[in-house]
């Protein structure tokens, strides 16, 4: 069997910097997942805050709750999860004093060639692999992106074999992460929550839930989005209650890439500046992305 091949991203990295300050709407998502991701690595920090405030120790917490390494996020499609989870780890060093952090990705193709036996054993090593690859001194965040379909719940697989030893596998790896002394959080990214094992989601420190943007939000999106562009007072309203028009909320990705692309490409084959009636008009033309939905990603 082909050995697995994790990608590996090294941070503190000033371009992951920028992907994360891009992110709009999110802030609270954004330091409680510093926060989780801190808990979980910082140990030295934590360390010194016990030292002050509990200098008896808080036994309880310290041999449970702080060994926790597992943090979920979920929700819709185009939301940020998978790129808060990317670009996080810098912000993570640089309140960790600049240390560095190495963020693992497991391979889509993580199930292997979809032999019986495949899936967990890849797994287990999924983790061995960013356990080793970590040298001394330094911090580690396993990404599992799309990892519904592997923590699905064993409930809803009919007669899977292989699926529930996957979950198994996975439950395994995370469990054993805490008797370990090796600096590793876990994150697993999820489009269908609801579909996630409920052992999995019990050991979570820390459970995201992303969503479509607020009215209030799509405003600051679209002003980011169309920075530079000529729009006079009232217009970033005008083109909110439009985008409120349609059946469907617009996702994050739906403004930040189909809309601002496709603008662009109007203006451009107009020859033209990009202006409110440009941007006006691609909306008209262009639909929210399809919700997901539990048994289906559509
Ligand atoms: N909060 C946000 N602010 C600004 N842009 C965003 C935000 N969320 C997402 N985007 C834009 O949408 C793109 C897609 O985001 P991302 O890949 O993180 O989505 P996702 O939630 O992982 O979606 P999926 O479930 O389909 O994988 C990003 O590259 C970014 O340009
Ligand atoms: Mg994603």
């Amino acid at each position: 069997m082909e050995a697995i091949k994790l990608k590996e991203y090294r941070h503190p990295d000033k371009s992951y910097q920028k992907k994360f300050d891009a992110l709009i709407g999110i802030d609270e998502h954004k330091s409680n997942l510093l926060f989780a991701l801190r808990s979980i690595l910082d140990e030295k920090n934590l360390h010194g805050w016990l030292k002050k405030y509990h200098p008896k120790g808080l036994p309880y917490i310290e041999n449970s709750v702080l060994k926790d390494s597992l943090v979920i996020l979920s929700g819709d499609v185009g939301c940020g999860k998978t790129e808060i989870a990317h670009s996080i780890a810098t912000p993570l060093s640089k309140l960790m004093g600049g240390e560095t952090i190495v963020v693992f990705e497991t391979p889509s193709n993580i199930r292997g060639a979809g032999f019986v036996g495949q899936l967990p054993s890849r797994i287990t090593e999924a983790f061995d692999v960013a356990k080793k690859s970590l040298k001394k001194g330094e911090f580690g965040i396993l990404l599992i992106d799309e990892a519904d379909d592997i923590a699905t719940s064993r409930d809803q697989m009919q007669a899977h074999h292989e699926d529930r030893t996957g979950v198994n596998a996975l439950i395994k790896e995370i469990d054993q992460l805490q008797r370990e002394d090796v600096k590793l959080a876990t994150v697993l990214i999820t489009n269908r929550p609801n579909a996630l094992d409920p052992a999995v989601v019990r050991r979570a420190s820390l459970h995201l839930k992303f969503e479509r943007p607020t009215e209030e939000i799509l405003a600051s999106v679209i002003e980011r989005v169309f920075e530079g562009v000529k729009l006079e007072n009232g217009t970033v309203k005008e083109l909110v209650d439009l985008c409120l028009s349609k059946k469907l909320r617009y996702s994050y990705s739906d403004i930040t890439k189909r809309i601002a692309k496709q603008s662009l490409a109007l203006a451009w084959r107009r020859e033209v500046a990009l202006s409110k009636e440009i941007i006006s008009e691609v909306i008209k033309q262009t639909e929210p992305s399809p919700y997901i939905t539990e048994n289906n990603k559509i």
